[in-house]
């Protein structure tokens, strides 16, 4: 389908990963009302073309791609990194935002716990296989949806699989810490390439969040406060302006809320566990096979 769409993102392409609802697919109809051409992604094919089909009748944007690949298997990942190569010669953005959360302990197809699968490793891998395309596409920007919730976070490498004892909430807050190490530690590598790679907290928002899965405290908690919650269109408007905004051309590992830089935790800035966690997201998703520099790290 030709682009010939005008506005401030018009001539650029964006890929959002986890676009079928949610905060994803208000960032993407967002992007696209800007003009860019948008990818989302979704695990069904049938629920993502409606999904994108939905976005282009609300923007008047047609250039709406849908690509389906569940996350939670790196042979998934890797098939969608082909596609979209195949699909865009240029990537001007890309937003992780796939994530969420579940109570109970899952083990993905490749034998790794489900959440630190889905909420970092997805979007660590899906980066790295994408990552030439975005450099190529320069200036170019990569925005990872994390979550307040990394405040609480604490990487814990002697039982990163959670086999030892599993709490949903301490595996998301986890995840959602790894996705901020992860953002600094990549802007530390992209120095120079004219790639920026910034992080968020979106916001408390009413979406599909821990429906599949969700914990005692929340499925009690989440009716009564539903209602004062961000609206999913408010919710995207963080990952809309680290996508898209003049503001933030050239800002690099920053973590925003509302728009706006805040300092994220402590722990965010130990860049020996940004390193760590690196190096070991790179074996787990078998970017590496060679033995490790330093086989502490795992
Ligand atoms: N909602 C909040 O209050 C809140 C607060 C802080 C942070 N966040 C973060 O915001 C991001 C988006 O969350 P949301 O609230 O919009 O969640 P959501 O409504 O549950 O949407 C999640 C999206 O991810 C996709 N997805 C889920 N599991 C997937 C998998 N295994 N493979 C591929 N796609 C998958 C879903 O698509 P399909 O179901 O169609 O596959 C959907 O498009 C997450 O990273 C979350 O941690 C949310």
């Amino acid at each position: 389908m030709p682009d010939n769409m005008t506005g401030p993102m018009a001539g650029k392409t964006v890929l959002v990963t986890g676009g079928t609802g949610g905060i994803g697919k208000a960032t993407a109809a967002g992007l696209a009302a800007l003009g860019a051409r948008v990818g989302i992604t979704g695990r069904d094919l049938a629920r993502t073309r409606a999904a994108a089909a939905d976005i282009a009748a609300a923007t008047g944007n047609p250039a709406v791609d849908a690509f389906a690949a569940d996350m939670s298997s790196q042979a998934e990942v890797r098939r969608l990194a082909r596609e979209v190569l195949a699909a865009y010669p240029r990537l001007d953005v890309l937003v992780n935002n796939v994530g969420g959360f579940w109570s109970t302990r899952r083990v993905t197809p490749d034998g790794l716990e489900h959440t630190f699968a889905v909420n970092h490793l997805a979007g660590f891998l899906l980066t790295d296989l994408l990552l030439d395309r975005l450099k190529a596409s320069a200036p170019a920007r990569i925005v990872t949806v994390s979550s307040g919730a990394q405040r609480m976070g604490r990487m814990n490498f002697d039982d990163l699989q959670g086999e030892r004892g599993y709490s949903g909430q301490r595996a998301y807050n986890q995840s959602k810490l790894a996705n901020v190490l992860f953002t600094y530690e990549l802007a530390r590598r992209l120095e120079g390439s004219g790639v920026t790679a910034t992080v968020l907290h979106p916001g408390v928002v009413r979406t599909g969040f821990a429906a599949d899965d969700p914990s005692p405290v929340w499925k009690i908690l989440l009716p009564l406060i539903r209602p004062l919650l961000k609206s999913p269109e408010k919710g995207a408007a963080t990952s809309i302006y680290l996508a898209s905004s003049p503001q933030v051309e050239g800002v690099t590992s920053k973590y925003f809320e509302n728009c706006r830089p805040y300092r994220s935790s402590p722990a965010s800035y130990d860049e020996a566990t940004a390193r760590r966690l690196w190096e070991i997201s790179e074996v787990m998703t078998g970017l590496k096979t060679e033995a490790l520099s330093n086989p502490e790290v795992i």
